[in-house]
């Protein structure tokens, strides 16, 4: 039998991160030029699914993984979903160009390619929504309060106006959006924000509320740009949601650092992306400027950039 590979892209948040937590809207893409990966080879004769992740230094079978292993229950989840009891035995090799705890997604990217490539395996196509709703339990593991943004975006592939909750939204911008995305390098796990978020929300309810409130206006006016094709009115929209984000506390020198740089060299405006304290910010660019912001954030300490247009 031939092995069967499923892919997953990663995302990145053009607007409304954190606040889409506490039901604001937000607007997610998928990053194609990052992918996850996942492999699925019969193991003729043999039972029991064995799990490899070399670039995590996993190599397992799935019965010894924790409960709580994100890559266990995305596997538990999807032999659930598929109402198989007694699977043949298989093993899955699961690899990722995602930067990991970066604001890319690669933790729902991860789980979306085992879902697709198990339920392939097995003869099987799982609706789309179901995929999201098994990657959307598995985030839970991630980051203990998913918005599901992430899952969302990864899983239609398309880009997605977010309300958590709601139905979901899927659009094609009217002209295309071209973006540098600079990485810090630095780790930074998006449960860690989300939880500083959160007491820094209890204890000041009122600063907060109105802080989502704003990202929330942000995003909303952002979509209605992106539909109507007012592209470059997003980059100042892009560095008003910066500052709120800054001032809820999860941006960080390094990413002041890029975000300053991105628009010195030109770009209509630029955030950070994701949870924050490290991980990516995103600059939105015209394409005749990408290659030079690339450069100039490469220089300025960006471990990577990617460039990618929407
Ligand atoms: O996984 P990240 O770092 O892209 O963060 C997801 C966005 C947050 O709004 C910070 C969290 C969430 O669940 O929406």
């Amino acid at each position: 039998m031939p092995a069967i590979t499923a892919s997953a892209p990663g995302k990145i948040i053009l607007f409304g991160e954190h606040a889409v937590v506490y039901g604001q809207p937000a607007i997610a893409v998928p990053v194609r030029q990052v992918q996850a990966k996942a492999i699925v080879l019969a193991r003729p004769g043999q039972a029991g699914i064995q799990i490899h992740a070399p670039e995590i230094a996993l190599d397992s079978p799935l019965q010894n993984l924790p409960i709580e292993d994100a890559i266990g229950q995305a596997i538990h989840l999807t032999l659930q979903a598929l109402k198989v009891t007694n699977p043949p035995g298989f093993s899955i090799k699961i690899s990722s160009t995602i930067p990991l705890a970066a604001g890319m997604g690669s933790g729902a990217a991860v789980s979306v390619a085992i879902i697709r490539a198990v339920a392939a395996f097995l003869g099987r196509s799982l609706p789309d929504e179901t995929v999201n709703q098994i990657a959307f339990e598995v985030e839970k593991l991630h980051h203990g309060t998913p918005s599901g943004i992430d899952n969302t975006v990864i899983t239609y592939q398309k880009p997605v106006f977010f309300i958590k909750g709601q139905p979901i939204q899927t659009f094609t911008p009217r002209y295309p959006l071209t973006f540098v995305i600079g990485d810090t390098g630095i780790s930074s796990p998006t449960s860690v924000t989300v939880g500083d978020v959160r007491r820094a929300y209890q204890e000041n309810p009122e600063r907060y509320q109105m802080l989502f409130n704003a990202c929330g206006v942000i995003a909303h006016n952002a979509y209605g740009s992106i539909q109507e094709g007012r592209n470059v009115t997003l980059g100042p929209a892009m560095n008003d949601n910066h500052l709120i984000l800054s001032e809820m506390g999860v941006s960080c020198p390094e990413l002041d650092n890029l975000v300053e740089t991105a628009r010195s060299a030109g770009a209509y405006g630029a955030k950070l992306s994701g949870g924050g304290r490290g991980g990516n910010m995103i600059a939105l660019v015209d394409p005749s400027q990408a290659e030079k912001i690339a450069s100039a954030l490469k220089a300025a300490g960006a471990v990577r950039t990617i460039i990618t247009q929407i």
